[in-house]
This record gives C-alpha cells, structure tokens and sequence, in this order.
C-alpha cells in the first residue's frame, strides 16, 4: 500500500517537472506566439491594436481608397469596420469574409486574441 502511494507521488511529480519543462522552454525560446501575448483586461487601440494593423493591414488599405473600398488607418475608418464585423472576420478567417491579410499568414493566435479583446471591450479610442 504504501509503495502504490510513493509510485503516485513519483508519477506526479514526473509529470509536473514536464509542465514547468515546456513552461521555460516558451520562456528561453521566445519565438513562439506565446510572447507577444498581451494579456492586459483593457487593451489600447493606439498602443496595441494600431501597430499590428500598420505591420499588416494600412499597406493596402489606406485611409480613402483602400483596396476592396476598405478604408483603414485612422480611429474612425478602424472602429467601422470593427464594429460591422468585418475587421475580425477578415482577420480570424471566419466562414463568409475574405481573409485577410491578403498574401500573407494569419496573425497570430495572440494577435488574434488581442484584437477581439478591443472589439469587444467597445472598440474604443484609448
Ligand atoms: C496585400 C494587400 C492587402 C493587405 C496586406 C490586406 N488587405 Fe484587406 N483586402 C485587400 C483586397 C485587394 C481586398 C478586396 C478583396 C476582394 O474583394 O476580393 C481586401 C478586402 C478586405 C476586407 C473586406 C473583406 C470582406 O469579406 O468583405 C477587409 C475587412 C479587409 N480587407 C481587412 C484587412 C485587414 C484587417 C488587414 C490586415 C490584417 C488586411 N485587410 C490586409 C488587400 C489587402
């Protein structure tokens, strides 16, 4: 009985120096999308959201004649298409939009999240 109890405890901690393992190893290795998640509650359109989109976006779509009559690149032409929808359907490839950006890969799962997190939170001017 005894022994069954100390194999648990080995098994365990086995498996929970695995965990940390992987943890150090997103650590040590930043290369994956891991690292620029950004997991403030609030996030910032200026800080956060604008320098993604002029990384991936405001190349094609500029603030009056954007490809495919989207307009990007200032508060107001961003937060309407954030608003329709359009924005995070595009970007997360959803079912009935283009997506986008066009050419390229899809941002990553972080990036993703970080841009929903704006929408939802109302999209705003901060
Ligand atoms: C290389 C140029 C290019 C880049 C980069 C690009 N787009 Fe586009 N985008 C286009 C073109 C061209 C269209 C029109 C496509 C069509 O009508 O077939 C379009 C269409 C769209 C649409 C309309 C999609 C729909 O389903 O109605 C949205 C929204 C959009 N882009 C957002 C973005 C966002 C957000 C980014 C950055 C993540 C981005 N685009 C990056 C060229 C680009």
């Amino acid at each position: 009985m005894k022994k069954s109890i100390l194999f648990l405890l080995i098994g365990f901690l086995v498996i929970s120096f695995y965990s940390c393992y992987y943890d150090k190893a997103d650590l040590l290795y930043p290369t994956g999308a891991a690292v620029s998640c950004d997991t403030s509650t609030v996030i910032s359109y200026s800080q956060k959201v604008v320098p993604l989109l002029k990384n991936q976006c405001y190349g094609c779509h500029t603030p009056t004649g954007g490809s495919g009559g989207i307009n990007m690149g200032t508060y107001a032409t961003d937060k309407a298409i954030a608003v329709n929808g359009k924005l995070y359907g595009s970007i997360s490839h959803a079912a009935g939009f283009i997506p986008m950006p066009q050419g390229t890969s899809k941002m990553t799962t972080c990036q993703l999240a970080a841009i929903k997190k704006w929408i939802d939170g109302g999209a705003l001017n901060n």
